[in-house]
């Protein structure tokens, strides 16, 4: 999704955003090591070449559950013009963000599509959830479902259809990409689980989900081209960046949580902005048509990012289905009359024979199947609610463009509270997220201290509204920017929630939220003698669409922060509020006694914090990413500079480092980290013992049973092998939940650029003081296989696979082989 900043919308603002003059080109991050000149010996698509073309677009059928559905939609396509079919593949500026026009004639109310990842953007009374990275680091599928449907109900309760959300790409290539934090983890296994269980949460809740964005949309530089400084939207300067690929990185990273989408029988995927081996994501065949229809059965709708869009007959044979938001070229939507690569063109191309109608029909089986599967026709669904209509600020004003009657589509009760008691929720799932990385000589839960100081500029009230689209300095942090941002309609602030609890303990509470004081200060000689019991420190890091972070440290001199108060304070507690990978180092300060990193937790911020800070929550959070000592320590940096290459297809970023991101690439490096992928600590300690490793099928083949494709690709890939359990023990004195994390290395006969061991399994069991649960792992063939380039299969290598069993990626307690395949 695209977005425009809050008080951006002038036209003529738009226009130099358009034409390159304001930041879309290139970062001004000075570090050289992210500077990329193409090097000579590249051509100028690279070594990839081109996009293998994958012609035609596979039909839908609806199998694999939506076949009544399906039937629904051909018996309405059957009574629909040529001139419908064009307005129902095509968005049009209206009351939501995405908008499919309603056809009165045959009592069809429209489509509303609306963000976003973590809360219904376009809305009051609605509630702002946690953030995907805090939804990845509760490793807790049933709250990763309940917060999805908890969203879903949200949704469908102010009249949405379909929620552009969840995100599983960005997978997270890189820390630095500017919406890792709206999705979930770099690894693809537990974003794969996250996705889906989202997906069937909102999907529960009969709203459409939408996996997002498909596919290599893995840094926001340069992710839409620049156009000409004349404002022509036709005329590009110089394309959008190349995600150049390799076939086995795709499947095995970047497509694989796709894949558990698509198994969860997602309505819609959303095709993202840059481009794909040289081609526009949008209209890529090969990643299209090839791999998500083809190859992994997609019934549903592919749309298109905001803008997304670069032509009309090639995206229509090249898979799309819907143009989103309708206008023309990246960023085009707010110019309607300067027409669409889709709309008007579709019926064109129809009458001129150069897009098939059956191939325009498909279109739109794809989309209404959903509709009808959801009972998104029956007359009580909800309309959308009138106040949020003026809170679109997608297309500028009302008055631009309500040309048309939406009376179908907008109606009932005005600012309709949604919000049910889902506070509860977000403190429940804030606190399972909270993940504990440092808790030195028993610093916390804290033990109702008398004198307590909070210091750092996240820890108040934000100064700047509840609409946040800038890193504002003053104010607690508990969500990025975007369009995968939220409307807060209250925030319980750190420092709400901390007066709160001071004063029922009758303590003296001391507060500055000025970092720049605080870092140049000589903190004793701010605060009353004597030193307080307990310094608590809050960070923040900002982050949003369409720009990449500029470092992995704390915003606002956070570091310097720290380090003034843990110079006279004993006993300083750090917190931190973040989009994700930062650098910690501090951690090794004495007097740094505990950390908590709660990433952006929703509205239930502060007394979440509290509840870990005091004991309420055993803090259970485990890292979705790697933590390392130097930001030198990571790869794949984004490409954030072309030097003086002015060429049309300068931007290109080669994922040259293959399968190796994160943990797989500390792993196959053998580098040292602070804090590994997986770990965060709890106020109990915990063991694990009689790892068991059972087959659940004999006679295991290297290739798959050739099946017919049913969602989520061949169903022998999604088939049981292994059952592999364990029993986790709580052996200490408080009771709390432990994350048991499975890794699996291969056989030595996988082919290089095999990762050392990747994460196949995970379970959260809660477990009082002293109780003891077995776990157990279903070990599926894909979980086991490699894909091989060569046959185009997924095999499964020959030898023996090891399983490890432990409470991080680095911390294992129990393991076991097995020999998979009889040779
Ligand atoms: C990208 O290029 C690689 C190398 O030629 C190829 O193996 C892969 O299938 C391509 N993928 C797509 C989606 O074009
Ligand atoms: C899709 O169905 C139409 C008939 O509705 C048929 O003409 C066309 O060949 C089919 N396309 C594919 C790729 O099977
Ligand atoms: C804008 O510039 C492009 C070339 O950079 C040219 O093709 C196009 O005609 C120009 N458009 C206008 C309206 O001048
Ligand atoms: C058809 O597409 C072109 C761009 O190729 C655009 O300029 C034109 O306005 C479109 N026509 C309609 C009717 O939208
Ligand atoms: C048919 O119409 C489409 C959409 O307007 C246009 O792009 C295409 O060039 C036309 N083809 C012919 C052969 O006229
Ligand atoms: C929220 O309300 C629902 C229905 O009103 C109820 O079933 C549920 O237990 C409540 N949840 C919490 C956490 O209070
Ligand atoms: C924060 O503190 C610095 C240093 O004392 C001061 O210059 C600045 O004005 C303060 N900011 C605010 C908003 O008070
Ligand atoms: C730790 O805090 C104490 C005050 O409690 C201070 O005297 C000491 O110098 C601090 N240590 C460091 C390494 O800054
Ligand atoms: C870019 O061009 C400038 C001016 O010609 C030159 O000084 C500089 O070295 C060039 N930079 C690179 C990376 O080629
Ligand atoms: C896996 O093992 C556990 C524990 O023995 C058992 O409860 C579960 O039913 C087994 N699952 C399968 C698929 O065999």
């Amino acid at each position: 999704m695209a977005f425009t900043k809050h008080h951006a919308l002038a036209a003529s603002l738009l226009v130099s955003q358009i034409a390159g003059q304001s930041g879309f080109a290139t970062s001004d991050r000075s570090d050289d090591a992210f500077s990329f000149v193409q090097p000579a010996e590249w051509p100028i698509l690279g070594p990839y070449g081109n996009s293998p073309e994958v012609l035609p677009s596979p039909n839908t059928t609806g199998h694999g559950g939506w076949e009544d559905a399906f039937q629904r939609a051909q018996a309405f396509v059957d009574q629909l013009t040529v001139e419908e079919k064009a307005l129902m593949v095509t968005g049009a500026e209206g009351p939501c963000v995405g908008n499919i026009q309603p056809i009165e004639r045959l009592g069809f109310n429209g489509l509303c599509l609306q963000d976003g990842p973590l809360s219904i953007r376009y809305a009051d009374y609605a509630s702002v959830f946690s953030a995907g990275v805090s939804a990845a680091c509760t490793w807790d599928r049933d709250i990763l479902h309940e917060r999805g449907m908890a969203m879903g109900k949200e949704f469908k309760g102010k009249g949405a259809h379909v929620a552009l959300a969840p995100v599983c790409g960005a997978l997270g290539r890189s820390g630095y990409a500017g919406r890792n934090w709206e999705g979930f983890s770099p690894d693809q296994y537990l974003t794969g689980i996250a996705t889906a269980q989202t997906i069937m949460g909102f999907q529960d809740a009969g709203v459409q989900a939408t996996a997002k964005h498909y596919i290599g949309n893995e840094q926001e530089t340069q992710r839409n081209p620049t156009f000409a400084k004349n404002g022509s939207l036709t005329a590009k300067d110089q394309e959008a960046i190349s995600s150049n690929i390799d076939d086995r990185t795709m499947h095995e990273a970047y497509l694989w949580p796709f894949a558990n989408a698509v198994k969860a029988n997602v309505a819609s995927v959303m095709c993202s902005y840059q481009r794909l081996n040289g081609s526009y994501a949008c209209q890529n065949t090969k990643a299209q048509n090839g791999l998500l229809k083809g190859e992994l059965g997609f019934q549903g709708y592919i749309m298109s990012d905001w803008g997304a869009v670069h032509s009309g007959v090639a995206s229509m044979e090249g898979g799309l289905d819907m143009n989103m938001p309708g206008g023309l070229g990246s960023y085009g939507f707010t110019f309607k009359d300067a027409g669409s690569y889709f709309g008007g063109n579709v019926s064109a191309a129809i009458r001129n024979g150069s897009i098939p109608e059956s191939r325009v029909d498909d279109m739109i089986h794809r989309i209404m199947t959903p509709y009808y599967l959801f009972g998104q026709d029956k007359e009580n669904y909800p309309l959308v609610d009138p106040s949020s209509v003026p809170l679109n600020t997608n297309f500028g004003p009302r008055s631009q463009w309500d040309r048309q009657d939406w009376s179908a589509m907008v109606g009932g009760e005005s600012s309709r509270d949604v919000r049910s008691n889902h506070s509860a929720l977000i403190r429940k799932h804030a606190n399972a997220a909270t993940v504990l990385l440092k808790n030195a000589n028993n610093a916390l839960p804290l033990k109702a201290p008398r004198s307590i100081a909070i210091f750092g500029n996240d820890a108040g009230n934000p100064t700047e509204g509840f609409y946040n689209q800038d890193n504002y300095e003053f104010g607690n942090l508990v969500v990025g920017g975007g369009s995968g941002t939220g409307r807060l309609t209250y925030l319980d602030t750190p420092l709400d929630a901390l007066k709160r609890k001071a004063y029922e303990d009758g303590a003296l509470l001391q507060q500055w939220l000025n970092n720049t004081l605080i870092a140049e200060s000589d903190v004793t000689d701010l605060w009353i003698a004597p030193e307080p019991e307990v310094c608590i420190v809050m960070l923040k890091t900002w982050a949003e669409e369409a720009d990449d972070r500029e470092s992995l440290g704390f915003d606002w001199n956070g570091e310097a922060v720290v380090n003034s108060v843990a110079k006279a304070c004993g006993n300083t507690v750090v917190v931190t509020h973040s989009a994700g990978i930062n650098l910690y180092p501090f951690a090794d300060h004495p007097n740094v006694t505990a950390i908590i990193a709660a990433h952006y937790p929703g509205t239930e911020s502060g007394q979440s914090m509290i509840d870990t800070l005091y004991g309420i929550n055993n803090p259970s959070g485990k890292l979705p990413y790697t933590v390392a000592y130097d930001g030198d320590d990571y790869n794949a940096p984004p490409v954030t500079s072309v030097g003086n290459n002015t060429g049309q297809y300068a931007w290109q970023v080669y994922f040259e480092e293959g399968l190796e991101i994160d943990y797989r690439h500390f792993d196959a490096k053998n580098i040292d980290v602070r804090y590994e992928f997986g770990f965060g600590l709890s106020y109990s300690t915990f063991e694990l013992s009689d790892l068991s490793i059972e087959p659940v099928q004999t006679d295991i083949t290297s290739e798959p049973e050739d099946l017919p494709i049913a969602p989520g690709g061949n169903p022998a890939l999604w088939e049981t092998l292994y059952n592999v359990s364990a029993t986790v023990t709580n052996t200490g004195d408080r009771d709390g939940a432990q994350v048991a994390q499975l890794y699996v290395a291969f056989p030595d006969s996988a082919p290089e650029g095999t990762p050392v061991q990747q994460l196949r399994g995970f379970e959260k069991p809660y477990l009082c003081a002293g109780e003891s649960k077995q776990v157990s792992f279903e070990i599926m063939r894909r979980d086991l296989s490699y894909w091989d380039v060569v046959s185009q299969q997924w095999l499964i290598p020959e030898g023996e696979f090891k399983f490890s069993v432990g409470f991080s990626s680095r911390d294992f307690r129990v393991d076991g082989a097995a020999t998979v395949v009889d040779a």
